[in-house]
């Protein structure tokens, strides 16, 4: 009785995943092909997908059949684990009125394009009202999410499910500790680093076809993904049709290359979700701080490696004859110098991190009512200033450079240094289960490597909160130890010091 209760439940979450899919294809579409024009039409089209997914997971006959569902005692781990994430995403869209969800969808476009402008005019204050409607509309559904400790925990739970504010806070202000002198050290004694030997000219040609073959060798299966260039890089669609983006710089290598693997790392998770699982609330990634981990560890952990470069060196050298006579250990040296840096997306692998504490520590504290948005400016310089050492000349160098609080974003920065130590904790356990990894990627060979990825992480879906899926994989919570390890042996290597 009750198992007919869970599949009926699973046919229509389907229904509710499959149109999901197809908004995430006309999404793709607006990022890269469609006509300027169209954005409104299309910004319709969302919105009537948008309303008809809202409806379809909260509606009456799934609370019915959700209640009926949890009368079954005999359920397997995956029901168990499908029902769970069901019952969630019917209770957080409940909880939300339909009419503060369309609220905030007409607000995002004009708020984004508020916000361009302000950058542009690097004018903080004509967007301030609007930044502020942002994060008042954020706190009313905090509100309605209801929360235990903080209104910001009911907003990192939709990027990071299971993740406390409390223990991201822990988590990354242990970081922090860690890494502020890090810096500080390889900016005082560390020496000068010449990244001049990647940048120079490169054709757009030549760098698609590097990143192709790099995306190949990773494993990325181009008949069931394609890839396209955008403003911002970018990775949308899942299993069979995963379409990834990169850019190009014709004067800097790296742009393009990194975005390569780094969105190749996202693609290969969503390519490699099980099948079984699909259109099932099993069937996605486990939250965006695991996406993350995904991309960040075949970017920094596989990508900027020296056993990377040993192998891929000759082939870089073939493609662009004005690198010929550039030696291994300066292009890697060149890959992973450290500097602190205005941009988060320019940011090293090191002061990235930095960066993201900024941005979690006033976002949190906006939702908390500790920041005045209306200081946002001095706020931001003073966090550079202790943080990493330099002050922005401009707002639009400062507090305006990111996108996300425009489009209704709070709570997604944390993800980004989550993913960073998910990757450290997860390259562990790889080294430690895989004999010789750094032997097979100096052959160009990843398949060792994926199919590890692959039984560990991508195919496991939602099964386990992310929290469980690490203690199973690595054998322990998620921590900072293993990335500062990582992050010490490292840049230890590329700067001579005993860090
Ligand atoms: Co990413």
């Amino acid at each position: 009785m009750a198992n007919d209760a869970y599949s009926k439940l699973m046919d229509l979450y389907s229904e509710y995943s499959i149109m999901g899919q197809v908004d995430m294809v006309i999404g793709w579409d607006q990022n890269t092909y469609m006509p300027p024009g169209a954005a409104e039409m299309r910004g319709v089209q969302s919105s009537i997908i948008g309303a008809m997914r809202h409806r379809a997971i909260t509606s009456r006959k799934v609370k019915d059949l959700l209640k009926e569902a949890s009368r079954e005692k005999e359920l397997t781990e995956v029901q168990r684990s499908s029902l769970r994430w069901l019952r969630r995403e019917h209770e957080r869209k409940s909880a939300v009125p339909e009419k503060l969800v369309m609220e905030m969808a007409r607000l995002e476009p004009v708020s984004i394009q508020a916000w361009i402008k302000a950058r542009r005019e690097n004018d903080f204050r004509q967007f301030l009202p609007i930044l502020e409607k942002v994060f008042e509309l954020r706190s009313k559904m905090a509100e309605h999410l209801g929360f235990a400790k903080t209104p910001y925990d009911a907003l990192l739970e939709d990027f990071e499910p299971g993740m406390a504010s409390g223990r991201a806070d822990t988590i990354l202000k242990g970081l922090r500790a860690r890494l502020v002198p890090m810096v500080k050290r390889i900016v005082e004694e560390g020496g000068p680093v010449d990244d001049g030997p990647i940048r120079k000219g490169y054709s757009e040609k030549k760098q698609y076809e590097f990143g192709k073959q790099v995306l190949l060798d990773m494993g990325f299966d181009f008949n069931r993904g394609r890839m396209d260039t955008s403003a911002h890089p970018f990775t949308s669609g899942t299993y069979d049709d995963v379409r990834l983006t990169t850019r190009f710089d014709r004067k800097d290598l790296r742009p393009a290359l990194f975005a390569f693997i780094h969105e190749g790392g996202h693609a290969l998770y969503e390519q490699g979700l099980a099948k079984e699982f699909y259109g099932t609330p099993l069937g996605e990634a486990v939250s965006y701080g695991v996406h993350e981990s995904q991309s960040r560890l075949w970017e920094n952990q596989v990508g900027r490696s020296l056993p990377f470069w040993k192998h891929y060196a000759p082939f870089l050298r073939r493609t662009y004859p004005n690198m010929k006579s550039v030696r291994l250990e300066h292009l890697y040296r060149a890959f992973n110098m450290v500097r602190p840096s205005l941009i988060r997306v320019e940011a090293d692998e090191l002061t990235y991190n930095l960066h993201i504490m900024v941005r979690f520590e006033i976002e949190k504290g906006a939702m908390e009512g500790k920041v005045d948005l209306k200081d946002l400016p001095e706020v931001w310089d003073d966090c550079y200033e202790r943080y990493l050492g330099i002050t922005p000349p401009s707002v639009s160098q400062g507090c305006l450079q990111d996108i996300h609080w425009s489009m209704g974003l709070i709570g997604y920065f944390p993800t980004y240094s989550l993913g960073n130590l998910y990757a450290a904790q997860l390259m562990e356990a790889a080294r430690r289960d895989l004999r010789d990894l750094d032997g097979s990627i100096e052959k160009g060979r990843f398949g060792t490597l994926l199919s590890w990825l692959r039984g560990n992480v991508h195919s496991k879906g939602r099964l386990y909160m992310a929290e469980d899926l690490m203690k199973r994989v690595t054998g322990k919570p998620l921590g900072e130890e293993a990335f500062i390890s990582y992050m010490r042996t490292k840049f230890s290597d590329v700067y001579g010091l005993a860090l």
